[in-house]
């Protein structure tokens, strides 16, 4: 085998080993959870934030057929929330959720977990939403 060949072969044998691993991180952190739509908003089930051990999550993303932008929605304690329209307001790119914050793929903007403008070039804050506990369910009020 030529130098060549050889270089090529180990290229894409890295590439086969690092790319699975890069895409199913990229999908466990972007897992959506489909909310129920009602007459005023979108309903989730509060066991969307269970997980193994008796923790919480610290946010869940959660999407509906009618909405052209996932919500993302922080859980700070069993009363506290926020939910966040995944919409950059400087150019419309889809967010993605760095942890404790929303990062936009298309410029670098960043958001803090209520919102707020944290880096721009964006200088308007996201979108929110009211949230309020309904029985087992959070309900996120759209109109
Ligand atoms: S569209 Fe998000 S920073 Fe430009």
């Amino acid at each position: 085998m030529e130098r060549k060949d050889f270089l090529k072969t180990c290229g894409f044998a890295c590439l086969a080993g690092i790319v699975p691993g890069v895409l199913l991180e990229g999908c466990g952190s972007a897992k959506m959870i489909a909310g129920t739509m009602d007459q005023t908003g979108l309903l989730v089930p509060l066991s969307a934030f269970a997980q193994a051990k008796g923790k919480e999550k610290k946010y869940i993303v959660v999407e509906h057929a009618s909405l052209k932008y996932p919500i993302c929605v922080y859980r700070f304690n069993g009363n506290e929330y926020s939910a966040l329209l995944m919409r950059c307001t400087h150019q419309g790119a889809e967010l993605h959720v760095v942890g404790d914050r929303l990062e936009c793929p298309a410029h670098g903007s960043q958001f803090t977990n209520k919102g707020t403008v944290k880096n721009g070039p964006a200088d308007t804050n996201l979108r929110t939403f009211p949230v309020n506990i309904q029985n087992d369910q959070l309900h996120i009020l759209l109109k």
